[in-house]
């Protein structure tokens, strides 16, 4: 006779099993860690399953899939060369951002050759409609539709034999069943299954909106991570400066790629040579430099610039924006401790201009002869760009990428580039190399 099945507790931290639930696990100590499990016999369980077809790699890999170009090519490379049919696409980034322009704007396109609905869940029709004429695209053939029910979008998909839909936001739908408010984590993740499972029967691709906050970390688009397909992140500066267009995710491409784009008065437009946009403003002074960082898999030149004050108060104040203020601190205190810069009675403030935001080490050098050149009133000797990882010793280290970086900045006219020494192979024609932050401003920086 099989075993009768039944249900038992395990403790998440420490696995000790119990037949009743409790509050806190006896064996380790820890409160709320007890999780219900259903026990199997694995005899039935085996025999109960069926026999599965599986194919070579060769044979499913001669299964085209074509893919839907969203008509703008950075939207597009993003992706990994346009949408595939019956994917479930997550765009996430601030309110005001530009979602709901940009997906208008790739649904119009979509809608000249396939059937396209756009479900809004936050704005009428007629405040859509005003959108699109804003946008020149009123006499689109893209079909609108306004609804905050997760059922009727599932339904209307299941039944509509659509190419793309696009839901914006995920946050505005809620599923009749679940009682909570709509945007709860529950909610979301109820309504993602619902309407992709709908999309899924009819081969329809989901393009679903989600917003974040400015830390990135609301419960609510995350937890939709591991359910899409792909994840986009639209980010930059609500007011102004350049949108970075990003693949957290994806599993038909790369995550390199990265699009960049600019709000104009007719939506979001991609920019052809975004290095040249961001130092076109550029006033060659004390404690401004121009560091080569990557965007995916993109060299683009952005201007790094630091001011330094004297403290009026007795407690210094630092504010970093575009970059992560750790890491300034950080710098400072090696800067303090491995070369002769007195900077613990200063207000220092780090900018990067454009709205990017650098997270890539490499960013260090730049940000270290900033700072150094604001506070003694110095500037580059060359017409070079800088980067660089720099280590707690001072030691400047490698980036990867030289080449392309050299080149953009070679391109923009720059004389050469300031950075790491190379380990092996050639060094690269331009690159001055440096072992240390110490040599690199007694030798780079120059009073004018
Ligand atoms: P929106 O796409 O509504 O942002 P999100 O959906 O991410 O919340 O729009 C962002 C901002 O862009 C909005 O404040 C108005 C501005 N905008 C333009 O500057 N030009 C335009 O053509 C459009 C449509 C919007
Ligand atoms: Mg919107």
């Amino acid at each position: 006779m099989a075993k009768k099945l039944g249900t038992r507790f395990v403790c998440s931290n420490c696995n000790a099993a119990y037949a009743k639930w409790t509050g806190r696990c006896g064996n380790c100590g820890e409160w709320n860690t007890l999780q219900e499990q259903i026990e199997m016999s694995t005899a039935t369980a085996r025999t109960s399953g069926h026999k599965l077809e599986a194919q070579t790699v060769s044979a499913a890999a001669k299964v085209k899939t074509n893919r839907l170009s969203v008509g703008i090519a950075e939207f597009d490379d993003v992706l990994g060369g346009g949408v595939v049919p019956g994917s479930v696409i997550l765009l996430a980034g601030e309110p005001g951002i530009g979602k709901s322009t940009l997906l208008l704007q790739a649904a119009h396109n979509l809608a000249q050759k396939g059937k396209v609905l756009y479900v809004s869940g936050e704005e009428s029709a007629r405040q859509v409609a005003m959108r699109t004429s804003r946008l020149g695209i009123s006499n689109s053939p893209l079909q609108l539709a306004v609804s905050a029910s997760a059922n009727d979008i599932a339904s209307t998909v299941a039944g509509g034999d659509y190419g793309v839909v696009v839901v914006d936001s995920i946050q505005s739908v809620a599923v009749n069943e679940i009682t909570s408010a709509a945007g709860n984590v529950s909610q979301i993740t109820g309504s993602t299954q619902l309407i992709s499972l709908a999309a899924k029967t009819t081969d329809t691709a989901l393009i679903l909106v989600g917003h974040v906050t400015k830390e990135g970390t609301i419960a609510g688009p995350k937890v939709l991570e591991h359910v899409v397909d792909v994840v986009l992140q639209l980010e930059g500066d609500r007011y102004g400066g350049f949108k970075i267009l990003r693949s957290a995710k994806n599993r038909y491409g790369s995550t390199n790629e990265a699009g960049i784009f600019e709000m104009t008065d007719k939506g979001l437009a991609g920019v052809a040579n975004p290095s040249a946009a961001l130092l076109a403003e550029r006033q060659v002074s004390d404690g401004s430099i121009v560091h080569a960082c990557m965007e995916g898999s993109r060299p683009l030149l952005v201007e790094i610039q630091a001011l330094v004050n004297p403290s009026s108060y007795g407690y210094p104040k630092r504010t970093a924006s575009g970059i992560d203020l750790n890491r300034v601190n950080l710098l400072v205190a090696m800067l303090e401790r491995r070369t002769k810069l007195k900077l613990a009675d200063k207000d220092i403030y780090v900018n990067v201009v454009g709205g990017i935001r650098l997270s890539e080490p490499a960013a260090d050098l730049a940000v270290c002869m900033a700072i150094a050149s604001a506070t003694r009133g110095m500037q580059l000797k060359l017409n070079a760009v800088v980067f660089g990882e720099v280590g707690l010793s001072g030691e400047v280290r490698h980036v990867p990428f030289l080449d392309k970086r050299l080149a953009e900045s070679k391109k923009l006219g720059f004389e050469g580039a300031i950075g790491p020494r190379v380990l092996a192979g050639k060094k690269p024609v331009g690159l001055s190399s440096v072992g240390d932050v110490r040599s690199a401003l007694n030798t780079f920086l120059e009073k004018d």
